[in-house]
């Protein structure tokens, strides 16, 4: 069983290098689970029982509940992971180098992403409207690291990287200036003349992997928080007849403060509960009650103890590795956990039998943030704020437990089920 789902997440994490690559995967896995693609679907027409929408890289999904819509469970998630993105006009040719520039987005760890073997992955929107997603299958970039010789004191000061200079990734070498529209118009089979706009970046081209001696830890790129969403999706795929309506809505652009049309601050998640409120009958008011009595959980990875760095966590409230998905909580509304929120996930857990932790930051460390108070304070729902714990976040490779993992997806499981 356990080994079932972490085959899932790590096909799931090999195939989605971007948030639009993940959104493709996921409504695939809810085509075949008998879930409607509602994202074309006419304003007259009303949502089916079972459906989702897509909306570039972020997707929400839904299961009417046999109660109809007295109240919704919500799981939100991010698909977005901090990157190396290429820009528009990337190529520049430099002492027997082709490069690429590149622009930062969200808050990477600048060094993860040097001396790795890079794949591109993307979509190009087409002359006639269309969308074509892109992917390397082989390496073909690398940002090196400078020799230590010629920085004899990197390891006593420490890496600094001029964000404008020391990023760019070589690609080819040689004189000829290789055209990166040109190539990816070879990619998705078009002419470059055909291709309006890329949104293109680079990814780790490692596959996930399981690590340890014990087979204990899981590694990858973007598990912040991709592996949030697939917790979430199955999650959702499992629960079969549930009593209230079950909803899962993946959201972009969380890295960069979720202020976006797609972002967990625009309207996608309210105006799909709406939707899927007037199909069950639900009058304008019918729906403002529904929210009242709604519950959320906002699920997005959390820091586990380093073992190298035990003092940045508060001992009372640090999530050990493999020991249950953490509470998060922060008086200040960072993160927008409640008392009832919590006792609601400490009782999805303990009914999934499962353990969990509480995260709380320390004084003299500010926490970051999530979409949970973003939707909390969007829809007026009660929302608790979890994740799995991990260490590497946001490094181009990042590691959590594998029990965590499974874990977190029967906690999800439970909370949609009860
Ligand atoms: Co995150």
């Amino acid at each position: 069983m356990t080994t079932d789902l972490v085959v899932q997440v790590r096909n799931q994490l090999d195939a989605s290098p971007t948030p639009r690559h993940l959104v493709e995967f996921v409504s695939t896995q809810l085509s075949v689970a008998g879930f409607i693609d509602c994202t074309s679907q006419n304003l007259s027409e009303s949502y089916p029982s079972s459906g989702f929408i897509k909306r570039a890289g972020s997707l929400v999904a839904w299961r009417q509940g046999s109660k109809k819509v007295e109240q919704f469970r919500i799981i939100g998630a991010h698909t977005d992971s901090p990157c190396l993105k290429i820009k528009p006009r990337p190529d520049e040719s430099k002492f027997g180098w082709q490069t690429l520039q590149v622009e930062i987005y969200g808050g990477p760890l600048l060094n993860s992403w040097l001396d790795r073997d890079l794949g591109i992955a993307g979509h190009a929107v087409l002359r006639d409207g269309s969308v074509k997603l892109f992917c390397t299958s082989t390496p073909i970039a690398r940002i090196s690291q400078l020799a230590i010789h010629l920085d004899r004191e990197v390891n006593e000061r420490g890496l600094i990287l001029d964000k404008h200079l020391h990023l760019s990734a070589a690609w080819a070498t040689g004189e000829k200036a290789l055209d990166f529209t040109q190539w990816v118009a070879s990619q998705i089979d078009v002419k470059p003349e055909k291709i309006i706009s890329v949104d293109a970046q680079f990814f780790d081209s490692l596959p996930a992997q399981i690590v340890g001696v014990d087979q204990s830890l899981l590694a990858s790129g973007r598990l912040d928080n991709q592996a949030s969403c697939w917790a979430a999706i199955s999650a959702l795929l499992e629960t079969q007849s549930p009593q209230d309506t079950c909803v899962v809505a993946l959201f972009d652009h969380e890295e960069v403060g979720s202020s976006s049309a797609t972002g967990a601050a625009g309207p996608l998640l309210e105006h799909t509960l709406e939707r899927i409120a007037s199909a069950s009958g639900l009058s304008r008011i019918g729906y403002l009650q529904a929210l009242s009595q709604s519950s959320c959980i906002s699920a997005d990875n959390a820091h586990a103890v380093h073992h190298n760095y035990p003092d940045r966590h508060d001992h009372a409230h640090a999530p050990i590795v493999n020991q249950g998905p953490a509470l998060k909580m922060n008086s200040n509304q960072r993160y927008a956990t409640s008392s009832t929120s919590a006792a609601m996930f400490v009782r999805a857990c303990e009914s999934a039998n499962v353990n969990h932790q509480m995260f709380v930051s320390k004084n003299n460390m500010p926490c970051g943030t999530t979409i949970g108070p973003i939707t909390a304070t969007r829809l007026g729902i009660d929302t608790v704020d979890v994740g799995i714990p991990q260490l590497s976040m946001h490094s181009a490779r990042e590691v959590c437990g594998v029990s965590d993992l499974v874990a977190m997806q029967k906690a999800l499981t439970s909370y949609l089920n009860n």
